[in-house]
């Protein structure tokens, strides 16, 4: 049998000949990123082959690696099947990950600290409440320590939070990229994932896995017993909720999409290590694919009380839209896809250490460019993926279709249009480039939100200009500039001046349902009023998003 041996990690094992690199690494429990299901189309499960390796088969036609990279004996782990002894070098990403930009504030507002728990000494015992009712008890008096977590769980980041809940003050705060990104990169994949034998045991495994690090950081930092952290609140999208929860997210990739949580509720908390007495709260859910995060931004963004017209957007890969004229709520989701993630293109990255975040081209055609942490680029982030487009838009050098244009532009930007395996290019810098198929999933990500956004004001009978404002939400929302929105048209031009980057409102919000029990049930009438619209249900939706991805 085949011998492989994982370099970096000094592991070898012999696995059945014909499994991929990819399985084998599973095996040995080597990790490897799969962010497309490992279907072989990101690219990003690259790993270089030992000299000596000569014996694994490549599918290069359907490769999305150039053939520079496959010269230098890179493959994709998904797509090569093991025959004979092999080395393989899986590039370390953890410094990557670690130096990942993860955004854990949202914009609020001021409320009353009146939470679900509280406690009471009585002389000899201490009461624990919930909703006012005894839950349990602790021996002596342990008023003082009366504690919450809230925990934002993103596709691709988690943010978890420590709160006093006598003071409403945030004590301790940690985040990390979301390990289930390592198996599947989007809501869908995720959901695929999930379905597999063993896929929803792994993905919970992961999530609680990256709860207890997190949470063991924060009680340690703030110097507190985990047994005195009495309710936990899961503020996520419906898919991340029912992975979290351990419940099946498969019905919501298919017709009729169903939710089998409703939010709202409390859950067992076993494995959380927290008090024998605590829960895990539930935010209520909109829809299959318009979640708790959501509705927590619309509590904190008072989406049912204030006045005029707003849209609250929070981009990532998946769009999740609602508008409210009056305190009347529309909400929708569009699938914007993993381009906003740096995923699925050529040299694209996460918001992480290295990653151009923004770039434009002055008058004379010279570019410059802002890398997170300095330095030469390393990759595209999703905010940099739509500063280039935008401006390459800008200049000429993309049209209005979404192509490298002919000719007209100066001769510093010609020099940049180069081509990788015999497709044109727009080089940054030597390593770093954007290719016509990353400006094609920028134009799908950014025509399914702009479709999305038009759909829903069709349906509301609200023209462009009656908008009042446009709050952009989420961590990669928060990152963006209103300019490049704009300018790609992911917006209407009618939004110019109208936009505020309101952050992780997932966080805010959830902090804010930890804090003040009232909104539970203020919520829940909300949600069960907002009018949810699937979009492929829309008529005219597929001429809207075909309309919406022109430049
Ligand atoms: S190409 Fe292998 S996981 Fe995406």
């Amino acid at each position: 049998m085949p011998r492989v041996r994982f370099l970096n990690e000094n592991l070898s094992l012999t696995v059945e000949d014909g499994v991929t690199i990819l399985e084998a690494a599973r095996t040995a429990g080597v990790n490897i990123e799969t962010p497309c299901n490992a279907i072989g189309l990101c690219g990003k499960c690259r790993v270089k082959l030992g000299s000596a390796s000569s014996t694994v088969d490549i599918d290069s036609q359907k490769s999305p690696l150039s053939k520079a990279e496959s010269a230098r004996t890179y493959v994709l782990a998904c797509q090569s099947a093991i025959h004979g002894d092999v080395d393989v070098l899986v590039e370390d990403r953890s410094a990557e990950n670690r130096s990942l930009r993860i955004l854990s504030e949202g914009s609020s507002f001021s409320y009353e600290v009146k939470p679900f728990i509280t406690k009471r000494f009585n002389g000899h015992v201490t009461e624990i409440l919930g909703g006012g009712i005894p839950i349990g008890e602790e021996d002596g008096d342990t008023t003082e320590e009366c504690y919450g977590v809230v925990v934002d769980i993103g596709t691709t980041t988690l943010v978890a939070s420590l709160i006093d809940l006598k003071t409403g003050e945030e004590i301790a705060t940690e985040s990390m990229l979301n390990p289930q990104s390592a198996y599947a990169q989007d809501v869908l994949a995720r959901i695929n994932f999930a379905s597999c034998p063993d896929g929803l045991a792994t993905l919970r495994r992961c999530f609680i896995e990256a709860y207890l690090t997190m949470s063991k950081a924060m009680y340690e930092h703030a110097v507190i017993d985990p047994m005195r952290v009495y309710e936990v609140v899961f503020s996520g999208n419906t898919t991340m909720l029912h992975i979290a929860c351990g419940l099946d997210p498969s019905p919501l990739g298919r017709y009729p999409y169903i939710s089998k949580l409703g939010g709202g509720e409390h859950m067992n908390a076993e494995g959380l290590h927290i008090s024998p007495f605590g829960r895990i709260y539930l935010p209520p859910v909109i829809s299959a694919f318009v979640g708790a995060d959501i509705t927590s931004g619309t509590l904190v963004s008072r989406l049912d009380e204030i006045e005029g017209i707003t849209a609250f957007i929070d981009v990532g890969t998946n769009g999740e839209i609602v508008l409210a004229r009056d305190g009347v709520l529309s909400a929708t989701s569009t699938a914007a896809g993993p381009a906003f993630e740096g995923m699925n293109i050529a040299r694209g990255m996460r918001a992480a250490r290295g990653a151009l975040e923004s770039f434009a081209i002055g008058a004379d055609g010279e570019i410059s460019c802002s890398v997170i942490g300095g330095g030469e680029p390393i990759g595209i982030c999703g905010s940099g993926l739509l500063d280039v487009v935008g401006e390459l838009v800008r200049v000429g050098v993309i049209g209005k279709n979404g192509r490298f244009a002919e000719g007209h532009h100066n001769e510093s930007l010609k020099k940049a249009l180069r081509s990788v395996d015999g497709k044109r290019a727009f080089f940054i810098t030597d390593e770093v480039y954007i290719t016509q198929r990353d400006i094609r999933q920028a134009q799908l990500a950014k025509g399914a939100v702009r479709a999305g956004v038009e759909a829903l004001m069709s349906r509301l009978g609200v023209s462009d200009d009656s908008v009042d404002r446009v709050l952009i939400a989420g961590s990669f929302g928060y990152h963006l500039n209103e300019r490049s929105l704009l300018e790609i048209g992911l917006l209407p031009s009618a939004f110019a001046g109208k936009v505020l980057f309101v952050g992780n409102t997932s966080q805010s919000g959830g902090t804010a349902f930890l804090l003040n029990t009232d909104f539970r049930e203020r919520m829940k009438d909300v949600v069960g009023r907002i009018d949810k619209i699937e979009l492929a249900n829309e008529p005219g939706f597929e001429k809207l998003f075909v309309n919406s991805l022109g430049f």
